[in-house]
């Protein structure tokens, strides 16, 4: 007997046998568990198995050097706003190809103190992409320093005399933390949940049982069939940045403190949608067709990463937009500046990256900055108006 067809969208997908041996053992999963393990299983994960920049998408550093220019040169504002420490923690959750961080460290020697006085530390799960961002960041730091890896931020060295004060970048980092969705019923609010399609192999959608309103505090009003988004990974990360970067002590520098910018797509104020997405080979696919092989994101809720920092005593401003952040931080000056020494394709590839970037059509608009530092700091550059 020949064994049975491979379910369509799944060829090559060695981690849907292990979820549905799972799923028949355990029951349905969360979508956490769900995309914790479809995006960081050791051996099967997406990110462990491939570097999908430039594969499946394209992220900002990656489309042009400005980007990371001016995420640098916002840095190097924020470390002399914090009196110019001589040593602070410069950390970068999710760092891809290093791209963003070597174009930061390029612009910020035009304060070279910037860079002496930074300790690199990069939270990343691939070992493939730790090896992209050695090979971009080595030639970058002082000799004899290198970059320090970490599983996640628990394990950053404390803040005050022993690191100094935090800077901290993350771009599309947030948007891979796990969530969890709900879907309003006439009983109350629902877990979306992954369980076993009828062919006992496939994966398919679910709900859990209704539960007491007071389970689910902050969702939003909805009506039956919405469903809504719980993205509490995020907002437990912002509320534990907040406790470093909200610092001790009175004074406009509080001891420890320091500065997180955080981009990514996303909304504000909280709403209602399903924003759960997946990306397999650059196109748009179905969550649950091929785990291991697609990207897992979701929208973030900008609103519920502000309000967890604030209620840890940081300050959030923000979210603007990331084309009105990116023009504030002198984009178009920027490309003018490089286009005068370029040749003429160059100069029009510069352009269309700033466009892209910027564009409210593009990403200029569904991309945000948010900024986390401490309570009553003013504005950063880029925020003033928020
Ligand atoms: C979409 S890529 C963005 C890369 C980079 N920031 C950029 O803008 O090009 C997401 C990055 O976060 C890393 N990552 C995703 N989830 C992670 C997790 N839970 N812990 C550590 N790193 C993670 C990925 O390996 C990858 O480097």
């Amino acid at each position: 007997m020949s064994p049975p067809p491979e379910p369509a969208g799944a060829a090559g997908s060695p981690l849907l046998p292990l979820l549905a041996a799972r799923i028949r053992a355990q029951g349905p999963l969360g979508l956490p568990e769900y995309m914790a393990l479809c995006l960081g299983h050791p051996r099967h994960g997406y990110y462990a198995t491939r570097d999908p920049l430039g594969r499946d998408f394209v992220t900002a550093p990656e489309i042009s050097q400005v980007f990371g220019e001016l995420v640098g040169l916002w840095l190097v504002e924020r470390w002399q706003a914090l009196g110019s420490p001589a040593r602070f923690r410069l950390v970068e959750l999710g760092p891809g190809r290093g791209t963003l961080m070597a174009d930061a460290l390029r612009a910020a020697r035009l304060v070279p103190a910037f860079g002496e006085a930074a300790r690199l530390h990069l939270v990343e799960s691939s070992p493939l992409l730790r090896r992209s961002q050695e090979a971009a960041l080595a030639p970058l730091l002082p000799a004899g320093r290198s970059a320090r890896w970490h599983e996640s931020i628990e394990t950053l060295p404390e803040g005050d005399a022993k690191g100094g004060p935090l800077l901290l970048v993350a771009n599309e980092f947030f948007d891979a933390l796990p969530i969890r969705q709900y879907q309003r019923t006439e009983q109350g609010w629902a877990e979306r949940q992954i369980g076993l399609a009828e062919d006992g192999r496939t994966l398919a959608w679910g709900l859990g049982p209704a539960l007491p309103e007071a389970a689910l505090p902050g969702l939003p009003a909805a009506e039956p069939g919405e469903l809504a988004e719980l993205g509490l990974a995020g907002r437990r990360l912002a509320a534990t940045l907040a406790r470093q970067l909200a610092g001790e002590g009175p004074g406009p520098i509080p001891k420890g403190g320091g500065w997180a910018l955080i981009l990514d797509y996303g909304y504000a104020p909280s709403r209602t949608g399903d924003t759960f997405q997946a990306l397999q080979d650059g196109r748009p696919a179905d969550p649950l067709a091929a785990p291991g092989r697609a990207d897992l994101t979701a929208h973030v809720d900008f609103a519920a990463l502000a309000a967890a920092a604030e209620a840890e005593g940081a300050a959030a401003r923000g979210p603007v937009e990331q084309g009105a952040f990116l023009e504030a931080l002198g984009l178009a000056q920027r490309i003018e500046a490089l286009s005068r020494a370029a040749a003429r394709e160059q100069a029009e590839a510069l352009a269309a990256g700033a466009r892209r970037l910027a564009a409210p059509e593009a990403m200029g608009r569904l991309f945000k900055a948010l900024a986390l530092g401490p309570a009553g700091a003013p504005a950063p550059p880029g925020f003033a108006s928020a």
